[in-house]
């Protein structure tokens, strides 16, 4: 429970594990979804259950165009990244299938791929460098070698920050008849979309991320024509005296009562993004680097992921070659109230990658709301930390 005055002093960095605090659109419109339209949409036909249906498709409008979806039905919303990439790797891929996947991947698609292979999947990896970068050369190559049903890769990495050229994969895996899948957890919100010009057969967004909603709802994009099989996805929802889930998108991946408060302040955060979108990631790509900069001066720190000259989603990872990231982390917390995440992030294989599984790092993940008085408290406090 958030008292007021206790948090105000926080200067938060973790905006690639969640988003905080949200935007006041975004926050009006969850109480506005729980206050005035609390019914169960897409079922009864009363006033509060068609207001909270309007709410949905409101949203799932403005989250297609702000993703660069022409048709708003190719949109389902999950409860979660987590969820949607479960459904479309699960959904998309069989067993004798194979699949070429980045080196650098989150446990949300290395965890799936690894029960899928102990299902009949064969999954090869293509190494990234150190710094998270897959060579889109690695991918062909991979990809020729054996027939391939699927590249599946991160739009960016939440560890190292690299963006991967997932335009060139996708036409890379559609050449040899591939599907690509991408997991845009730290993508979508940080990087501008377009996801009909991108090309990918599956794109998987977090909800609560860059795209600034609430926790508990995600995006799964399935380009038309590209179905996943559902699995444990029948429920309720339209056509009642089918014993089948209905195919109609988006009620096929649908399946039960949505998160409605969710949905409608991401639909909220949606519209922020439309409007202001690209001023909020200038100043995350200014902050990003000031950070980088700043960091790179300090002794015995190693700054994870590409250089500060190269583009990167606002994402700073650090290892020191004394200090423990850990006590890097409690100590920011503690003494000086910045907010960070250490450890593994969730993202194993990333650190396997840069070198850091032993350690794994400490990461400043900037997003909407930092301050440029933020980055200098962190700079400071980082000298002092890591003195
Ligand atoms: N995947 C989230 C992170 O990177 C939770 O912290």
């Amino acid at each position: 429970m958030r008292e007021a005055g206790s948090v105000e002093d926080i200067s938060y960095f973790d905006h690639a594990a969640t988003s905080w605090p949200k935007p006041q659109v975004v926050v009006d419109a969850v109480v506005h979804a729980l206050t005035d339209a609390g019914g169960n949409p897409g079922r009864s036909a009363h006033a509060i259950a068609l207001a909270a249906s309007r709410l949905i498709l409101e949203s799932r409008t403005d989250v297609a165009s702000l993703l660069g979806v022409p048709n708003a039905r190719d949109i389902a919303f999950v409860p979660g990244c987590t969820a949607g990439l479960n459904l479309a790797l699960k959904g998309l891929l069989k067993p004798g299938d194979r699949v070429v996947v980045g080196s650098t991947e989150h446990n949300a698609v290395a965890r799936p791929l690894h029960a899928l292979a102990a299902a009949g999947v064969r999954v090869d990896v293509v190494q990234a460098d150190s710094a998270g970068r897959i060579d889109p050369y690695d991918i062909e190559r991979a990809v020729a070698e054996a027939p391939t049903r699927a590249v599946v890769c991160q739009h960016a990495s939440n560890v190292l920050g690299a963006i991967q050229p997932v335009g060139d994969f996708a036409d890379i895996a559609h050449e040899a008849g591939a599907y690509l899948i991408v997991d845009g957890a730290q993508g979508a919100g940080h990087l501008k979309l377009n996801l009909a010009a991108l090309g990918a057969d599956a794109y998987v967004a977090s909800g609560h991320k860059g795209l600034l909603g609430p926790q508990g709802v995600g995006v799964l994009y399935l380009a038309p024509g590209v179905d996943a099989v559902e699995l444990m996805q029948g429920g309720g929802g339209s056509s009642s005296e089918d014993p089948v889930q209905p195919t109609a998108r988006p009620d096929r991946y649908e399946a039960g009562t949505p998160n409605t408060p969710g949905i409608a302040g991401l639909g909220a955060a949606a519209r922020l993004l439309s409007a202001e979108g690209d001023a909020i990631r200038a100043t995350e790509r200014r902050l990003t680097r000031m950070l980088h900069e700043a960091l790179l001066e300090i002794p015995g720190l190693r700054v994870l992921g590409p250089p500060p000259a190269e583009e990167r989603v606002p994402v700073v990872s650090v290892v020191h070659e004394r200090v423990d990231g850990d006590r890097i982390a409690f100590e920011l917390d503690s003494r000086y109230r910045i907010a960070v995440r250490a450890g593994l992030h969730c993202a194993p294989w990333a650190h396997a990658t840069a070198g850091t599984s032993g350690s794994g790092a400490v990461r400043f993940g900037i997003g909407y709301g930092v301050t440029e008085e933020d980055v200098e408290r962190a700079i400071r406090a980082m000298r002092e930390v890591c003195a």
